[in-house]
């Protein structure tokens, strides 16, 4: 799982039988897989069967920050809801909004799609590379970051865990943000500066943010727990019935398919 860390102290350990490391995710920085490759050991991971989840959670996340849906349901169990006012609550639609997508692999491109067909919205993309099918099927536009983050409502991160990706988000890239815009992160904790995005939000730099990864986790970041303007959810994007029995079968296959010799069906190579 995720939570393992596959290093060479492991790999060590388990000796010459370790044959594959089937990780149960998409997502795979817990793995070193250089040491792996060196040692000769398989490792597979579960693209494709969690795109759909992840996604339509990036906007469950999107939508309960635009719409205030944790902050009002907070409010109304509380029994401070005493009846309707013109100015209660007010939060911001999504129709003609720009959403900014950070790396536009398979689950940035889904949130793309549903942006694009699903609210009206108009995406602004950053990649390593452009993404020519996405431009076409959804009329994205490809910018650097810094015009991503200055002309964005909602800034939604998709990419991978890396060297390079580590920290892509802090105090100076909030500061390049609209006062107005939301940050979502559904892709690795540690792709946000999680202190800086706590002063973001404290000072209002931002509006607001919707995480449902973290830079510590299980642990969230001093304050973030006491800010009003963040959606939280832990670690449960994937979190649906039908993605985790794709993912479970895809763990199995993987494993039968080499230990009978066969080649891997998802190997990270
Ligand atoms: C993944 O597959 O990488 C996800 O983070 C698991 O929820």
């Amino acid at each position: 799982m995720l939570t393992e860390k596959i290093d060479t102290a492991v790999l060590r350990a388990a000796g010459s039988q370790l044959k594959i490391v089937a990780n149960f995710a998409v997502g795979f920085d817990n793995i070193d897989t250089a040491a792996c490759a060196k040692a000769g050991v398989t490792v597979t991971n579960t693209p494709e069967v969690l795109t759909q989840a992840v996604a339509e959670h990036t906007f469950a996340l999107l939508m309960a920050a635009a719409k205030r849906i944790a902050e009002t349901d907070g409010y109304f169990r509380a029994k401070k809801y005493h009846g309707w006012g013109p100015l209660l609550w007010l939060g911001t639609e999504l129709k003609n909004k720009t959403l900014g997508i950070v790396g536009t692999g398979r689950i940035g491109s889904e949130v793309a799609r549903i942006a694009v067909q699903g609210f009206n919205m108009n995406v602004l993309y950053t990649d390593v590379q452009k993404n020519e099918r996405l431009e076409k099927t959804t009329g994205a536009q490809f910018v650097d970051q810094k015009t991503l983050l200055a002309k964005s409502d909602f800034v939604s991160i998709h990419v991978p865990l890396l060297p390079t990706t580590r920290h892509l988000m802090g105090a100076a890239q909030f500061k390049q943000m609209k006062r107005s815009a939301f940050l979502i992160n559904t892709s690795r904790g540690p792709v946000v500066d999680e202190k800086a995005l706590v002063v973001a939000l404290q000072k209002k730099i931002i509006a607001g943010a919707a995480l449902d990864v973290y830079e510590f986790e299980p642990n969230p970041a001093p304050g973030l727990t006491k800010l009003k303007n963040v959606v939280l959810t832990p670690h449960t994007a994937s979190a649906t019935v039908e993605a985790r029995n794709k993912m479970s079968r895809i763990c199995a296959e993987n494993i039968i398919a080499v230990l009978s010799g066969q080649p891997a069906i998802t190997p990270i190579k």
